[in-house]
């Protein structure tokens, strides 16, 4: 394996990887290159995200375990499980996502626990692939046109799961309830295109069908990054209380009215039907 570890070289193959695709993750390479510098504030963005699900890896404890990153993109959860002794396999139907997952990885290591392969989820060789101890799905499940099928595929592969995905900002989500995205396909990428804003009952009430019994929630509704850990066997992670991130009063007034303005606005201007 050729590894780069000179600033000038490292800086250059991050440009040219950009240059085909823009960068997801930000890392940090040696010599300080960053793959996509700036600050993160979404839940959406992978430094923000990890933070979020550190609690649940403590808790489930990694080492020694098989997972398996559904929609790894490119390898930031994998690495860092591999990182906190887990065996990781991540894949991706982008074939560019895992170039760059499997440069990072000769620049930061991971050696023979990460394995990266380019695979869709659908395809047979999936289905053939080994069961793993947990399988982890980050911003993945808005991003199939039939969550139920792929959630079945996933619960084929291993007996817990953990999501994490855009649900809906205002909505009920103690009913099983999906909401079908109004942004456009992207074509070009899979990364880009957003299809089914799934409650967490909603996402529940598939998981139970294919044998998941146990959940615990994690939400956030300031921002509606989701998440949930499924398990078709007892963990003390399931006896805990679920936790939800309550926003403000002022904050959900604010955000509120803004939308009963727009709508205002809308009547107004003829644009809504009142
Ligand atoms: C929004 S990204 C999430 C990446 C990463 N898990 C995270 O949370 O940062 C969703 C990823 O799923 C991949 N993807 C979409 N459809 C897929 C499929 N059918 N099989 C495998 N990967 C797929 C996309 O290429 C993309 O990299």
């Amino acid at each position: 394996m050729h590894m780069q570890l000179n600033k000038t070289d490292i800086q250059n193959r991050v440009d040219e990887l950009a240059a085909v695709q823009a960068w997801n993750h930000n890392y940090s390479l040696p010599g300080g290159v960053e793959t996509r510098p700036g600050t993160q504030v979404s839940h959406g963005k992978n430094l923000v995200k990890l933070e979020r699900l550190k609690p649940l890896f403590e808790a489930i404890g990694l080492r020694g375990k098989s997972v398996l990153d559904v929609g790894c993109n490119e390898g930031f959860f994998s690495l860092h499980m591999a990182g906190e002794g887990a065996r990781v396999l991540g894949i991706d139907i982008d074939e560019h996502r895992i170039s760059k997952a499997r440069y990072v990885q000769t620049l930061l290591g991971g050696g023979k626990d990460v394995r990266f392969d380019s695979l869709d989820i659908y395809s047979r060789e999936f289905k053939a692939l080994d069961r793993f101890d947990l399988c982890l799905c980050l911003g993945f499940i808005h991003r199939v046109p039939d969550p139920f099928s792929a959630i079945a595929a996933l619960g084929d592969r291993a007996d817990m799961i953990i999501f994490e995905w855009k649900a809906l900002k205002f909505g009920p989500h103690d009913e099983a309830f999906a909401y079908f995205s109004p942004k456009p396909v992207d074509q070009a990428d899979y990364y880009g295109t957003e299809y089914w804003l799934l409650s967490y009952a909603a996402l529940e009430r598939i998981l139970q069908r294919i044998g998941f019994t146990h959940f615990h929630r994690i939400d956030d509704p300031r921002q509606r990054r989701a998440i949930l850990v499924a398990g078709r066997k007892p963990h003390p992670l399931f006896e805990r209380p679920d936790q939800v991130i309550h926003r403000g009063r002022l904050r959900a007034f604010l955000t509120h009215g803004k939308r009963c303005l727009r709508t205002f606005a809308g009547i107004l201007s003829g644009r809504v039907n009142a």
